[in-house]
């Protein structure tokens, strides 16, 4: 049986090509309350099935994510024809919204705050890279869509991922649905943008394009037209750092290039390699930078986030009484959940029989040609490349609970009716 959780929704914060996210509220038992963000899926998307059964794929895959520099994931679920991921509230601002102010004021972050922020990100994106099913084997997530809108700051000075794996459900929204994917082609790798197979390097490239942007106030891909921007990140093209920030020196400059190569071989091969270099870099270079400093920032640049909520957007009763027969798709915040692991099979469908009993969502689907993501040909199709992805084991309700259930309450009449007869015997009722 579902868990019922109640969200009260706030605020809607924003909306993306895909979804629209509210500030809400849980109320747990004894009026205990959490602040939570609900991303609902756009109701025209959650007609798409194979985009919804790859969408939960992957949230319930990020449901396992656990660490300071990724935004955690609660909870999955379903109401009124649409789909819902609850997460950790993130009370700060995104990346884009960052770069975007300091540019209308004319200015850089301080080039060792860039630097800590993508080493925050780095850390996050490491711990997802690394993490193993039971057997020891690598689970294989990337993330696939690394870019500043993606990056949350909190106003405490806080970095963190979100939207882990998602980007591979958008794509398959590109043929049908292109505007959900526009704009986004800015932040692919090389191999991404030419359809081949993608592997941890992706991110690595994409922490890369970010950091050159905060250094330098520029963006590097992007063109007058979507297939323009995807030439650029084919070739790779990487402008001179320097001629936008004298400041940069040419190691942190031979850094941001290194997560740059257009090969996947000839780049950092780990997120971890390229926060290790920028560690030295800092250290050689004698800068020092803390969550604290990024804090300072966000209270000069940003301010208070929510003093610039826009009244119109509260929101309306609809979307309030759809949260709030909002049913969980998985039991809530499972924190009785099994560590992931892969099947046997890496290509075998994922099971999510769970969802279908509760709500009646599409089959798990799990395409053995996993096409992630997909990548613009030169006469505009989209082709979609070879990704291996694990399918991972969720648990599974084998009976168990029920099985005591029934024992439990078979003893439990067995003793009552006994108890009655005895006493009507007792009473003389029965001779
Ligand atoms: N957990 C969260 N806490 C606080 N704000 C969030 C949270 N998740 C998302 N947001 C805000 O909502 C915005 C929109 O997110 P959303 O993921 O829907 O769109 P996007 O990232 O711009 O594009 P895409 O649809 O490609 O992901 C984010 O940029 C961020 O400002
Ligand atoms: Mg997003």
């Amino acid at each position: 049986m579902a868990d019922r959780e109640k969200y009260k929704v706030i605020r809607k914060l924003d909306a993306g090509g895909m979804a629209e996210v509210y500030e809400a509220v849980a109320e747990g038992i004894e009026g205990f309350e959490k602040k939570v963000a609900i991303k609902r899926v756009l109701p025209h998307l959650a007609e798409n099935k194979k985009f919804i059964a790859m969408f939960l794929d992957e949230a319930r895959l990020s449901l396992h994510l656990s660490h300071a520099n990724v935004v955690q994931v609660f909870d999955i679920g379903q109401a009124g024809g649409t789909y819902f991921i609850v997460m950790e509230f993130v009370n700060g601002t995104n990346l884009k919204a960052l770069m975007q102010k300091m540019k209308s004021r004319n200015q850089l972050l301080p080039i060792e705050q860039s630097i800590f922020i993508v080493m925050e990100m780095c850390r996050g994106l490491s711990y997802a890279h690394g993490l193993k099913d039971a057997k020891g084997r690598s689970l294989g997530i990337v993330h696939r869509d690394v870019s500043p809108p993606n990056v949350l700051i909190s106003k405490q000075g806080e970095v963190k991922i979100v939207d882990f794996g998602l980007a591979k459900a958008t794509s398959q929204l590109e043929v049908t649905d292109p505007g959900v994917v526009k704009g986004k082609y800015a932040y692919l790798s090389p191999e991404a943008a030419t359809g081949k197979k993608v592997d941890l390097r992706m991110d690595v490239f994409c922490c890369g394009i970010v950091l050159y942007e905060l250094l330098t106030g520029q963006r590097l891909f992007l063109g007058n037209t979507d297939v323009e921007t995807i030439n650029n990140v084919r070739a790779g093209y990487v402008p001179s750092m320097q001629q936008f920030n004298p400041g940069i020196h040419p190691q942190l400059e031979g850094i941001v290039r290194s997560a740059l190569a257009v090969d996947p071989n000839q780049r950092y091969q780990t997120c971890d390699d390229l926060a290790e270099s920028l560690a030295h870099f800092l250290f050689s270079a004698q800068l020092k930078v803390t969550g604290f400093d990024i804090r300072r920032t966000l209270e000069n640049v940003i301010g208070d986030p929510n003093k610039h909520i826009d009244k119109q957007a509260i929101i309306d009763n609809f979307i309030q009484q759809e949260i709030a027969v909002f049913s969980s798709l998985d039991g809530g915040m499972t924190l009785r959940r099994r560590p992931p692991s892969r099947t046997s099979n890496p290509n075998a469908p994922v099971d999510v029989s769970g969802f279908n009993s509760h709500s009646g969502s599409p089959p798990g689907y799990r395409d053995s040609n996993q096409s992630m993501p997909g990548a613009y040909t030169p006469s505009g199709a989209y082709q979609t490349g070879s990704v291996s992805n694990a399918g991972y084991e969720e648990e599974e309700d084998d009976g168990t609970e029920d099985r005591q259930n029934f024992w439990v309450g078979l003893t439990v009449a067995l003793a009552a009716v006994t108890l009655i007869i005895a006493i009507a015997w007792a009473l003389g009722f029965i001779p």
